[in-house]
């Protein structure tokens, strides 16, 4: 369902990530590692057609990126939800209207535009409700909730959306070890549950190694791993972190720290003294 072959990225005409061959069937659940940098957003965001495509064939579903109209761009944005670690909802709007609101794309407009929802519709929103586990507060604002439930009420309305793909940028990044385990439990469900492919960019490697059925790592300007969890070794992580046994700049080795599992092992050895927070204090109990 995507295709991308020998694709260049980038933004005003300087290339981000070159020569890129990927292909995804649909219901894989991806998590795209790199360094703060790399590209993993410039990768999520190609998907939506929201990058310069600078070479290459560019395809999802069945359309041509990089050769699309504004109407085939606008359906086939309707196709793909997408989480943004900053949620976007509308905050004086309540928790079952704000997952509603991830259906008006796809009503007609004179309903869309007074928000007039039919039955079905009302009762699949119960459902994702429901699937995020926020059916107790479903009439509180959202600016009444906390974050991880924010991020609950995000994923919900981008399922409403009823999509194939559901894109997450960084999805747990600002979450404490409970609720971001909630959220990634909670993709790993519509993931087996409607079959949705999932391409999530995740900083934790840890829930990148236990949810995902595939990762792609990047780094250097390109896909320097394209495997299952298991085949992901040591060799790999260094070079996506750019790990080497010369002296590293200090920004080299915050990063590999922020991209490890709070409160777990380092995958990296040399790190492992500098990086084991307590679950406890790192969620602030
Ligand atoms: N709008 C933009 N215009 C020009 N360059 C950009 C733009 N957005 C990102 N870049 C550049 O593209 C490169 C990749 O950025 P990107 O945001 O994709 O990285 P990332 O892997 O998502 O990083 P992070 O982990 O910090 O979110 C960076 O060098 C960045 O400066
Ligand atoms: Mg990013």
């Amino acid at each position: 369902m995507i295709n991308l072959e020998n694709v260049t990225l980038g933004y005003n005409g300087k290339p981000v990530l070159n020569n890129v061959n990927l292909h995804m069937e649909q219901g894989e659940f991806v998590g795209i590692i790199g360094l703060s940098g790399a590209g993993k957003s410039t990768l999520l965001m190609s998907l939506i057609g929201s990058i310069d495509i600078l070479a290459g064939r560019y395809r999802v579903g069945e359309y041509q990126l990089g050769n699309i109209s504004k109407k085939q761009l606008k359906e086939l944005r309707s196709r793909i939800g997408f989480i943004f670690q900053g949620y976007n909802l509308v905050d004086r709007l309540s928790v079952l209207h704000n997952i509603m609101s991830g259906m008006l794309g796809r009503m007609p407009l004179p309903r869309a535009l007074v928000k007039c929802y039919d039955r079905d519709s009302l009762a699949r929103g119960y459902e994702y409700m429901q699937t995020v586990d926020l059916v107790d507060v479903a009439h509180q604002r959202c600016d009444a909730l906390s974050g991880g439930q924010r991020q609950r009420v995000a994923i919900a309305r981008a399922l409403a959306q009823e999509p194939d793909i559901l894109l997450a940028d960084e999805p747990v990044a600002a979450l404490d070890p409970r609720s971001a385990t909630r959220v990634m439990d909670i993709l790993n469900t519509i993931n087996s549950r409607y079959g949705v492919t999932i391409i999530a960019n995740l900083h934790h490697l840890s829930f990148a190694r236990e949810y995902c059925s595939r990762i792609i790592g990047i780094a250097e300007g390109g896909i320097v791993f394209d495997g299952s969890p298991a085949e992901l070794a040591q060799a790999h992580l260094d070079r996506i972190y750019h790990v080497t046994n010369s002296a590293r700049p200090e920004e080299n080795v915050a990063e590999v720290e922020r991209s490890l599992p709070i409160g777990g092992a380092s995958p990296c050895p040399r790190f492992n003294k500098n990086i084991l927070i307590p679950v406890k204090e790192a969620a602030g109990i």
